[in-house]
């Protein structure tokens, strides 16, 4: 660790709450390249997780950030700016039919999802939602009572009333946790901090059929595998159900903090003026990034690139991770792609970072990859050497 890495790390110390643990400084990024306090280069597969698809510093979006950054940054949701309907738009029409609440983050677009599921339900008397065992909504009290992942939960009690989990990908689980109560269904279509666990498409259909029936919000959290990152913009047209709503977050600004809660057409007077809000969301900075992310995403045909070098990827993880017997398989979809251990994938994940390439760990056993989407082929390749290198030192160690 160089000097500077040295000062900021006693500084973070003394002055940030001790809730995050950094493993590294990182001083510059470009593309699906970042660079160290003492200049070294690294391949980035985490992308801020999941949240600079289009890689460091894109271009376009960096221009759109100057160029609106000297016009108007914020104005609040009481005025009129001409950025963020077109936002609005270009989101809805790359879509299903409906409209659009903005928000700042996951987690408070997933506040305002659970809201609408509330209001949506309150005329008859209904409040629960079901959701999913390892799945993941966000830290505050609502999103993480809707979290199946217990650990984040502990110390927090007592849980926000109104969720009840069902098993994922288990049709039966979630019949039996239907109630005259449930009013909404919400689940990950791809689980991403539970470790990279897709839904079962014929699973999905089921319960699509249910909700329909039993006339339940379906409402899918994208926050961490939409805008693009399974090969289409949102998640579902990749696993071909139609939500009712769904929330997402993380990427849509490829950096600056955006979340959006989308809204079928069926569902957009649910929530009346007053009902909800957000003094930064939408601000007209956060929504000409978007806009510029949105529209490189079609112009650099991120889309397809994605799903190539998503399926390459997936064909040479497998191939090589075959000779080892603490590999489970690898899994995911497009650029959202996970090595399964039989044990945790903490050491393993050091080992690539060791060799100059940044992974993240998901679930317990999981060593997760979220490259850029417009990540080329020779990096595809040399992050490919990393890892084949990485897992012969680390089963030598083992
Ligand atoms: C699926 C999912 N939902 C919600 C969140 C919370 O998002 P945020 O940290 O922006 O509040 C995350 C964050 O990792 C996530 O992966």
């Amino acid at each position: 660790m160089g000097k500077i890495a040295e000062e900021t790390v006693a500084t973070f110390q003394k002055y940030i709450l001790p809730t995050y643990a950094p493993g590294m400084m990182i001083l510059k990024g470009k593309g699906s390249e970042v660079w160290d306090d003492e200049n070294r280069r690294y391949i980035d597969f985490a992308t801020g997780i999941s949240v600079c698809n289009l890689g460091h510093c894109h271009e376009g979006v960096s221009s759109a950030i100057k160029e609106q950054c000297e016009k108007l940054v914020h104005v609040s949701n009481l005025y009129y700016n001409e950025v963020t309907p077109k936002l609005a738009e270009k989101l809805i029409t790359s879509g299903y039919d409906g409209a659009v609440f903005f928000a700042n983050s996951g987690a408070e677009a997933n506040e305002g999802m659970i809201k609408l599921a509330r209001k949506f339900g309150y005329a008859t008397g209904r409040y629960e939602i079901i959701t999913m065992v390892d799945s993941f909504h966000g830290r505050t009290l609502a999103t993480l009572a809707a979290t199946g992942r217990a650990k984040y939960r502990k110390g927090f009690a007592p849980d926000v009333e109104g969720f009840k989990m069902a098993e994922f990908n288990n049709f039966e689980s979630l019949k039996a946790a239907i109630t005259d109560k449930t009013c909404a269904v919400m689940l990950e279509p791809l689980q991403g901090e539970g470790g990279i666990i897709p839904v079962d498409v014929e699973y999905l259909k089921k319960v699509r059929e249910l909700c329909n029936e039993k006339n339940l919000l379906l409402m899918y959290d994208e926050v961490q595998c939409g805008m693009g990152r399974t090969g289409n913009l949102f998640a579902w047209q990749t696993f071909g159900v139609q939500p009712d709503v769904l929330s997402m977050a993380k990427a849509i600004a490829n950096g600056l903090p955006m979340g959006a809660v989308v809204v079928s057409r069926k569902y957009c007077d649910v929530l009346k003026v007053g009902e909800h809000a957000s003094t930064f969301g939408g601000t007209p900075l956060v929504s000409a990034a978007a806009l510029a992310t949105l529209e490189a995403i079609e112009k650099e045909n991120m889309l397809e690139n994605c799903r190539k070098m998503g399926d390459y990827l997936m064909e040479k993880l497998t191939a090589m991770t075959k000779p080892y017997a603490f590999v489970k398989g690898v899994r995911g979809k497009g650029l959202m792609l996970g090595i399964v251990l039989d044990h945790s994938g903490a050491a393993l994940k050091s080992k690539l970072q060791d060799n100059g390439l940044i992974a993240l760990t998901a679930g317990e056993t999981v060593v997760r990859f979220l490259p850029a989407l417009n990540l080329s082929k020779e990096i595809a390749d040399e992050a490919l050497a990393i890892i084949e290198k990485s897992l012969a030192e680390y089963a030598a160690s083992l």
